[in-house]
């Protein structure tokens, strides 16, 4: 099969954790006898120093072209860069909303997993992460605060800010939709979360899921409020399979959730349009501290790469390869310095590819 993947390095560790990717994908594609072609894309501060832009018309053509893009990650110190300096449309993460819009990503699918070699660094009491957990977050990637009107006007020398939190029927079912089919194949549970005794948008937001459940009578449906989910997740995370909600609240809870299986260095994440295109980046930012140093974990966007195989190449069994060197190189005993524990042994994002690459 030919494989036409556009690259988005990015910023800080982005360009490293991307070249082991790459390496990863490249074995992948020798032992099963792919054929890839990478297209490398500008986007965030990288777009910036070169077009004074954080992401171009071409930048954006360019991923069209492509079945999938792969990111690592963008933006860079907000206290020391220059990028910072710029209008808050033309910094780096303006072209990544600006990328989710454009190619109407709007199901953001962000699992978060604790990994029986890492439990360890699941920062909850044992007996809490004894029972393990393994949940999906599907967060509305295209709708609500992030993309309603804004604005900040003054009168009478008093200024005011307005954000607006829309969502009309069809952008809940839609991401309802793919929730469910998710769900389906997974633990057929969805947990629907919202602010239902408050916003407008939520209840409208109830009100579709639920019509939308009827399709599938198999998974069990509840709703929780959100205030009340931030306190499940870590309270007892393994209650939860798919959770599915709206933008803000998602971009929250899926921070949450990651901080709470103590490897943000380890999560993946996919935004998928109705298509078979989707741009998958690690969950984690770009760490501009550790840029440079080779001490970033690549196994992020490896696993996430591992989405790309599975979602939009339906290479289920190249990406059940990818996932498995992944467990097999923690197995052995391998860490980065973001997860390592005494007893293993440290190894740097340019060696971590390595082990990877060859276990494929
Ligand atoms: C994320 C990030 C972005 C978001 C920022 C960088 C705009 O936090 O992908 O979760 O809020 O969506
Ligand atoms: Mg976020």
């Amino acid at each position: 099969m030919e494989l036409k993947i556009g690259c988005i390095p990015g910023d800080g560790i982005g360009p490293e954790i991307v070249a082991e990717t790459r390496r990863v994908l490249d074995a992948v594609a020798a032992k099963f006898g792919h054929v890839i072609h990478y297209t490398d894309i500008l986007m965030g501060g990288a777009s910036i120093d070169v077009h004074g832009v954080p992401l171009t018309q071409e930048a954006i053509a360019a991923a069209k072209a492509a079945d999938a893009v792969l990111m690592g990650a963008i933006g860079g110190d907000a206290s020391t860069s220059p990028w910072y300096q710029l209008p808050p449309n033309r910094r780096p993460e303006a072209g990544l909303l600006a990328i989710r819009k454009a190619l109407n990503l709007f199901a953001n699918l962000r699992p978060a997993i604790l990994y029986a070699e890492l439990k360890g660094a699941c920062p909850l009491k044992e007996e809490i992460s004894a029972a393990g957990f393994d949940m999906m977050i599907m967060r509305e990637l295209t709708g609500g605060l992030y993309f309603g009107e804004r604005k900040t006007t003054e009168a009478n020398g008093i200024k005011t800010a307005v954000d607006t939190l829309v969502y009309n029927e069809n952008e809940i079912r839609r991401i309802a939709v793919k929730g469910f089919e998710i769900a389906m194949k997974r633990h057929k549970k969805v947990t629907s979360v919202d602010k239902a005794n408050v916003l407008d948008s939520s209840r409208l937001w109830r009100i579709v899921v639920e019509d939308v459940a009827k399709d599938y009578p198999e998974v069990t449906l509840e709703h929780m409020l959100v205030d009340n989910c931030a306190m499940q997740l870590v309270r007892d995370p393994a209650q939860f399979d798919v959770i599915l909600t709206e933008n803000m609240f998602g971009d929250i809870l899926s921070d949450e959730a990651s901080m709470v299986t103590g490897s943000i260095g380890m999560l993946a994440s996919a935004s998928l349009n109705d298509t078979k295109f989707g741009l998958y980046e690690p969950s984690h930012g770009s760490a501009p501290d550790i840029a440079g140093k080779d001490t970033a974990n690549p196994i992020a966007t490896v696993l996430s790469a591992a989405m790309m195989l599975r979602y939009s190449f339906d290479l289920d069994e190249e990406a059940d390869a990818v996932e498995h060197a992944v467990k097999q190189v923690l197995k052995e005993g391998y860490r980065t310095l973001d997860i390592m524990s005494t007893g293993c042994v440290q190894v740097g994002c340019r060696q971590m590819g390595d082990l990877l690459a060859e276990r494929i």
